[in-house]
């Protein structure tokens, strides 16, 4: 197996380079801060215990018998850790890691120069794999099946087909809809999982964690209350993290606690419960446009102007399962939970939704 390096990714792609050579703080933009708040091996990595244990099972079976490591499928809502799992699987297994995306790989051609740039047992992540064009995606079945690659040379009735071996390589899927896979796609991963929104105990724990490496002192109360306001998603505890930093600097003395937590997510209007300007837009136009539904996904982006593809990936996963919106077969509606959230009078048609956001995942 070659040595690990990380690999550049491609000028499309969506993943930086990972480097702890500078201190986060030092480091500039959302996405450096991210990466330097990773983890990097399993004994650093915080929740989804379940998968982490699997994980663990796979990669020892690989390493210890020098066997390639099977071809895994990650899917969840943005943020809650895809990458970041294929960063430490790869260190974990010591090969390289080579990134990329579906939209990035728009031509067989691309797929081709991607495939033959890899080294035996290096691991190669697609992010939004959903998104991969079908000519790719139908060659990638023999890439992932037998490291092989067809080849056309030459144009009309004098082209030869050319079959190109392949290196041993681990496919690293991501995808924010499982749904949208094709079935032949979803056999060829050797293990499939759907990733969970984190727990508030393992919030807490990231958000300390993340503190304690860009050197932000944080009390419990503090952290309680970023983890809490974080939809149970460590990107988004790990962006509100440096907000409240940056009032915690600028208005007391740079020590977060309770009070400039919560005040300052107040004010980045990030609610009591996570919810973002966009979710509550979203709530208030089922509640209040449409009468607490059933109302179609398209009626609801339109009357947003936003993309449906957002609200159905970003906005509504979160929401299902906190238990303010629920999907009937004619449409959303908004549960009696999401209604008392807004602060409205629920009718006598919505559902009970739970408790709630606290009740359901906190
Ligand atoms: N930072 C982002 N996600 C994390 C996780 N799952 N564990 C520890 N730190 C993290």
């Amino acid at each position: 197996m070659s040595r690990k390096r990380h690999i550049d990714p491609p000028a499309a792609s969506i993943d930086p380079e990972d480097s702890r050579e500078v201190a986060p703080a030092e480091r500039s933009g959302e996405q450096a801060w991210q990466a330097a708040l990773r983890p990097q091996s399993f004994d650093q990595y915080i929740g989804q215990r379940d998968l982490i244990d699997n994980l663990k099972v796979s990669v020892r079976a690989a390493r210890e018998n020098g066997w390639a490591l099977d071809h895994f499928l990650f899917a969840g809502p943005p943020g809650l850790g895809k990458t970041t799992l294929a960063h430490v699987i790869a260190n974990e297994m010591g090969v390289n890691l080579h990134v990329s995306s579906g939209p990035a790989i728009d031509h067989k051609g691309m797929l081709a120069s991607l495939l033959t740039s890899l080294g035996e047992g290096d691991a190669l992540f697609i992010d939004e794999i959903h998104r991969l064009a079908p000519v790719v995606e139908e060659n990638l079945y023999p890439a992932m099946e037998d490291f092989r690659f067809d080849l056309f040379i030459g144009e009309g009735p004098h082209a030869k087909a050319v079959t190109m071996q392949l290196p041993r390589f681990t496919l690293l899927g991501a995808t924010t809809r499982m749904g949208l896979l094709s079935a032949p796609l979803l056999d060829r991963f050797g293990f499939c999982w759907q990733l969970r929104y984190y727990e508030q105990a393992d919030m807490i724990a990231i958000v300390k964690r993340s503190a304690a490496l860009t050197k932000v002192t944080i009390d419990q109360d503090g952290a309680v209350e970023i983890a809490r306001r974080s939809r149970g998603t460590p990107r988004i505890a790990n962006r509100l993290l440096r907000r409240v930093r940056d009032f915690a600097a600028v208005e007391r003395d740079g020590v977060i606690d309770g009070d400039i937590a919560a005040s300052s997510l107040d004010r980045l209007a990030v609610d009591h419960a996570g919810l973002d300007m966009l979710d509550r837009a979203y709530l208030s136009v089922i509640c209040e446009r449409f009468d607490g539904g059933p109302v179609g996904i398209e009626a609801v982006a339109a009357s947003l102007s936003e993309e449906r593809g957002t609200l159905e990936e970003v906005v509504e996963p979160f929401l299902l399962q906190v238990g303010l919106i629920a999907r009937t077969p004619r449409g959303r509606v908004a549960t009696a939970a999401g209604y008392q959230h807004m602060g409205l009078a629920a009718p006598s048609k919505a559902p009970s939704g739970g408790q709630g956001p606290q009740g359901r995942l906190f």
